[in-house]
């Protein structure tokens, strides 16, 4: 089990955050502006150059899409079962940043008439998740270009944000902190020292990279600051819909591995016998799983964060409603 322990043991009430320095604060958002500023990416002069797919070369990792673990599949269809997870990969951004970018834009009316370096930062972090929604839209269709008809992408962008949007600030924040960490180890740790990867989608994951490092930082700072008005019974109810909304990506990830699956073996090279169209079935679950929440709440910086906002008996609810994910 990924059990979610504070970092302090602790029986009742959550550690208290040190409380930042209005300055120090100010000045960790001021950095995000400078970097951000510094670089800023341009859809088509820097990632699209362009190009468009090269359908010879895989689009995901095998670090991220596990396709290396079908092994009764050919290399061509394995590279077909990358690329369609890559598709997904642009889907999923696409829905995702749609309610991040809302989130971002709600919390930055603290902020109005208050600190304006925090103001720039979060104003620059909406405006960027909504060009990564045009990026991640292109992208999609520069993938449907390429593959034959069937592929269907589940979920409803707008109805998903409305339903994420409709649960406490502090469980989106944290959802959202979970995406911007699981989007730097999905570059630093699974694309940037593949070399057999399409160079365009691995730009993709370069430039997307850039920018959310900033996002990653903001965000968090702002949690904390959420984390920091809520009672106890607040925080309580909080993680309640942090669990739910867990269980609701991964219902979404269960629909779409569903999906990607069917499409898979209606447009791979021969038919699959039972067994092997479960195991591909399974293994792009676990793929999704690992991509959209594992490879987040792993990461050390979040497990930290998070453990010093709960209780121990939170950090077990949240790691027994993760268990069967993990697993
Ligand atoms: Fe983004
Ligand atoms: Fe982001």
């Amino acid at each position: 089990m990924l059990a979610m322990q504070p970092t302090r043991q602790r029986t009742q009430q959550p550690a208290q955050q040190p409380t930042p320095q209005p300055s120090v604060t100010s000045a960790r958002y001021a950095k995000c502006v400078e970097v951000s500023k510094r670089v800023r990416f341009d859809i088509d002069r820097d990632v699209i150059r362009g190009r468009t797919f090269d359908f010879s070369k895989r689009f995901l990792p095998n670090g991220l899409s596990r396709v290396d673990q079908l092994a009764f599949l050919g290399s061509n269809d394995r590279r077909l079962l990358s690329q369609i997870q890559g598709r997904t990969y642009a889907n999923i951004f696409g829905l995702v940043e749609r309610f991040i970018a809302a989130k971002v834009l709600e919390v930055s009316r603290e902020h109005w008439l208050g600190d304006q370096n925090a103001l720039e930062a979060l104003v620059r972090f909406g405006d960027e998740e909504i060009k990564h929604q045009e990026l991640f839209r292109r992208i999609e269709r520069m993938c449907a270009a390429g593959m034959p008809e069937g592929y269907s992408f589940v979920p409803e962008p707008n109805a998903v944000a409305s339903a994420v949007l409709s649960k406490s600030t502090w469980a989106v924040l944290a959802l959202t902190c979970n995406i911007e960490l699981f989007v730097l180890a999905h570059y630093h740790q699974s694309i940037e020292a593949e070399t057999d990867v399409s160079e365009l989608w691995k730009d993709v994951f370069l430039y997307h990279c850039k920018e959310e490092s900033q996002h990653a930082i903001i965000d968090e700072l702002e949690w904390v600051r959420e984390n920091a008005k809520l009672t106890p019974e607040a925080r309580d109810a909080a993680v309640d819909d942090l669990i739910a909304l867990v269980g609701a990506v991964d219902g979404i990830l269960q629909a779409q591995a569903a999906a990607d699956t069917l499409y898979f073996v209606e447009v791979c090279s021969r038919p699959l016998t039972a067994a092997e169209l479960d195991a591909v079935k399974v293994t792009v679950l676990a793929a999704y799983r690992w991509q959209y929440i594992v490879s987040g709440v792993q990461s050390p910086r979040f497990r930290d964060v998070l453990g010093s906002m709960i209780t121990p008996q939170q950090g077990e609810r949240i790691g027994a409603a993760l268990a069967p994910i993990v697993a």
